[in-house]
């Protein structure tokens, strides 16, 4: 799985204050936050409406997808092959900063059937799917920074559940760095994102510092994702 974090493309774009951000978490927090709000404020902000439209449809959040319970027997069955690696912080070309990860073809009988709940609501029947499903273990002070998923290995639609800690995945449209779309990933969520939100945006996990939703802080822990994808057409 290295393979598509490496053939990743990997955006670099100076990063905005934060203050400044915070003061746009808060403005759009305020704007959604009355009686219209439903249940898609609770994951989903934008810097405007155009924005969070543009990706309506295309990027969902699932809270609670998992149990507790069920988030432990995932744990208990990735942890011990993570536990044999190191962390890698120092690969200052990498997309990933503070992380180790492995890939999983065989699961126990609680995991896989987790994975086919995944399978059954994050892609289309029939679509083929990338056979190992890949695990990423970020440490605390951890980040993704922005890429998209490679278009040659991975196809239409990417699913992932977040264990252990919240975080903030971020999109941002490739050809204008100033809009921007931020995803609340709840500990025991499934995140899905679908065509463009997959293709013409990109997607991060912010770091410790910058980890806030609608100008509340989201501290961060570590986080084991278990990311399931599909193959090209
Ligand atoms: C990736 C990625 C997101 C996550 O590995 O390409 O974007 O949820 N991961 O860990
Ligand atoms: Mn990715």
């Amino acid at each position: 799985m290295t393979l598509l974090i490496r053939v990743s493309r990997q955006i670099q774009r100076k990063s905005l204050q934060s203050t400044s951000l915070n003061r746009l978490f808060s403005d759009s927090s305020a704007l959604r936050k009355g009686p219209e709000c439903t249940d898609e404020c609770k994951w989903l902000c934008g810097s405007s409406e155009e924005i969070l439209s543009a990706v309506r449809g295309q990027v969902e959040v699932r809270q609670n997808f998992i149990s507790e319970e069920e988030e432990n027997a995932l744990f208990k069955e990735v942890e011990a092959g993570l536990r044999k690696k190191r962390y890698e912080f120092d690969h200052w070309d990498d997309a990933i900063h503070g992380y180790r990860e492995t890939e999983r073809l065989q699961w126990g009988a609680t995991s896989e059937s987790i994975l086919r709940r995944v399978r059954t609501v994050a892609f289309p029947e029939g679509s083929p799917l990338l056979g190992p499903v890949h695990v990423l273990d970020l440490d605390k002070e951890g980040y993704i920074k922005p890429h998209i998923d490679s278009v040659k290995f991975c196809g239409s639609t990417i699913a992932g559940l977040s264990l252990l800690s919240d975080s903030i995945m971020r999109l941002v449209p490739e050809n204008n760095s100033t809009d921007w779309v931020d995803l609340l990933l709840s500990r025991r969520s499934l995140y899905i994102l679908r065509d463009d939100a997959r293709f013409k945006f990109t997607h991060e996990i912010l770091k410790e510092e910058e980890s806030f939703f609608s100008g509340q802080k989201v501290p961060r822990h570590r986080r084991i994702s278990v990311i399931c994808r599909n193959l090209p057409v």
